[in-house]
């Protein structure tokens, strides 16, 4: 199939034409195990929440990646962000060792987690207190820019709806220039309507400042709607069991029977959907 390229334990062809500043990101051989302390630690018993994962991310490339809870979206995320160490394997930002969390990555989470004392602006400015204040101002203004909230530098987060607090936690990310953008489900707390109009304002964005988004969902549409590669990753233990490269023209048409047939395809992988029947005489009309 010309639109679904299947690569399994390969490195992704890269594409790096026009992004200057986007980070190229390695993983290899990552693995992390918790204790699981959910019978009081008495039980002794560990989570295996990535098991040997290795991907390659092109600089200025999208990639979701999508998987059923607890697969451990969560945890790769945090290794690439730098917020999770205590890990087998490595991850590498252009071949630098990811060791802490740095400006060149910003993290957006599930929740905005906007501090409410604090306008939209001042958060926005808020990892950029060694900047003089003129460019502090500068990025910030055009942060708020990209992401469509300029009217609302001076509201506070309480007046913002669940989107408008979204696109606050976007552009506070932006606002710091990172290389890479990583989100954690970003769109996941919010309504159906503004959920799709959010996912076409994270492309306008991903294009515009031309830099790498990995972003965790579960939702495959969502995957396919914005990834160039989109990660299947199944839980017990947390391995990526397919990587795809998406080919369809953007802005992607949920409707074509191309994207439905991907849409199926993924949801199978993901053990949501029995496959069809490989013999169609089996079942009778
Ligand atoms: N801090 C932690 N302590 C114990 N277990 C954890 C911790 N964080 C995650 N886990 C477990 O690791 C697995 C993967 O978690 P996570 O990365 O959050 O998955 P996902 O984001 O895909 O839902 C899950 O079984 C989860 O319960
Ligand atoms: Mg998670």
């Amino acid at each position: 199939m010309s639109h679904l390229e299947t690569t399994a334990g390969t490195a992704a062809t890269a594409d790096t034409s026009g992004t200057g500043n986007a980070a190229a990101i390695t993983i290899r051989g990552l693995s992390k195990t918790f204790r699981d302390t959910r019978a009081g630690g008495t039980t002794g018993g560990e989570v295996r929440a990535l098991d040997a994962v290795s991907l390659d991310i092109a600089a200025g490339a999208f990639v979701a990646i999508v998987g059923a809870s607890g697969c451990g979206k969560t945890t790769l995320l945090r290794a690439i962000a730098g917020l999770e160490t205590a890990h087998e394997g490595t991850v590498a930002l252009d071949g630098e060792p990811v060791r802490a969390p740095g400006p060149d990555r910003g993290v957006v989470f599930q929740d905005h987690r906007l501090l409410p004392w604090l306008s939209v602006a001042d958060n926005t400015a808020l990892g950029l207190s060694a900047l003089p204040a003129a460019e502090r101002d500068e990025r910030v203004r055009r942060a708020l820019a990209l992401v469509g909230l300029t009217d609302f530098a001076g509201a506070w987060p309480a007046q913002l709806s669940g989107g408008m607090a979204q696109r606050a936690a976007i552009a506070r990310a932006l606002a710091a220039r990172p290389r890479a953008l990583l989100l954690d489900e970003p769109l996941g707390a919010l309504d159906a309507i503004t959920r799709l109009r959010m996912q076409t304002e994270l492309e306008r964005i991903w294009r515009v400042e031309k830099i790498t988004m990995v972003m965790v969902t579960h939702d495959v549409e969502e995957a396919l709607l914005l990834g160039d590669t989109v990660v299947v990753m199944t839980p017990r233990p947390g391995r990526i069991k397919r990587e795809h490269r998406i080919q369809l023209a953007r802005p992607r048409d949920r409707e074509s029977p191309v994207f439905q047939d991907l849409r199926r395809t993924l949801l199978v992988e993901l053990e949501l959907e029995t496959p069809p029947p490989a013999v169609a005489g089996d079942y009778a009309i």
